[in-house]
């Protein structure tokens, strides 16, 4: 399973790629607001800094809702560099456009998926990746983990490309339960990826070896 950070902090994804397990980011308009990223140059200008310490690929989301505009915002993403994926969201006139993308070669990431239903079609108009929302459907008490599962076994026994990147994680629980369900990727943020590090028998194993280690070698 890849790992993908969703967020558009630099030092984030700095420290992410510090620690050699990041394959990718992920952002939404939400995001770059709370970087403090407004206006089209500088969420251009940011788009282009994080594609370039970034090698993996980097999700950047188109802001109109009709076709025409999301063909024309999608293409002059796709040109900042060759590691943009464009996301679009979940709608009908999404779908047009991942078609759209799909036959020009331009990688997408159909966002905002929170049924089968939906992942069938995006997967069917060649989106790359597909992001369920995991976090969001057990904000209102269904099965965030059950929607991917359910998906993993849709592509698997129809043979769909498109890859399931677990979105909306929120714990590092979710990272696990993601990885048992059949996600490709998870997108997560920095703070679910290093929960993952913490066990306090590893803390308190260390401690136990460095004391052993110093009464052993005093002097
Ligand atoms: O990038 C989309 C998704 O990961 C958002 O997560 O926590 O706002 O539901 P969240």
């Amino acid at each position: 399973m890849k790992f993908f950070i969703d967020t558009a902090n630099l030092d984030q994804i700095k420290e992410a790629i510090d620690l050699g397990i990041l394959d990718g980011v992920t952002t939404n308009p939400s995001l770059m607001a709370k970087e403090g990223i407004t206006g089209d140059k500088n969420i251009i200008a940011h788009y282009k800094k994080i594609c370039k310490i970034v090698e993996g690929d980097v999700s950047a989301e188109v802001i109109a809702t009709d076709y025409k505009g999301m063909i024309s915002e999608g293409e002059r993403l796709a040109d900042l560099a060759d590691n943009i994926v464009v996301k679009i969201p979940m709608i009908k006139e999404g779908i047009k456009a991942i078609s759209y993308f799909s036959e020009k070669g331009i990688n997408t990431n159909c966002t905002l998926v929170f049924s089968a239903g939906q992942a069938i079609l995006a997967a069917k108009a060649g989106a790359t990746y597909l992001s369920p929302f995991v976090g969001r459907v057990d904000d209102i008490s269904w099965d965030g983990i059950k929607l991917i599962e359910e998906i993993a076994s849709i592509f698997s026994i129809q043979g769909y490309m498109t890859e399931i990147l677990a979105a909306s994680i929120r714990t590092p629980l979710h990272i696990v339960q993601a990885a048992k369900a059949g996600a490709d990727i998870v997108t997560c943020p920095l703070s679910s990826i290093l929960g993952l590090l913490y066990h306090p028998l590893t803390d308190i194993g260390l401690a136990k070896f460095l004391e052993d280690h110093h009464k052993a070698n005093k002097g």
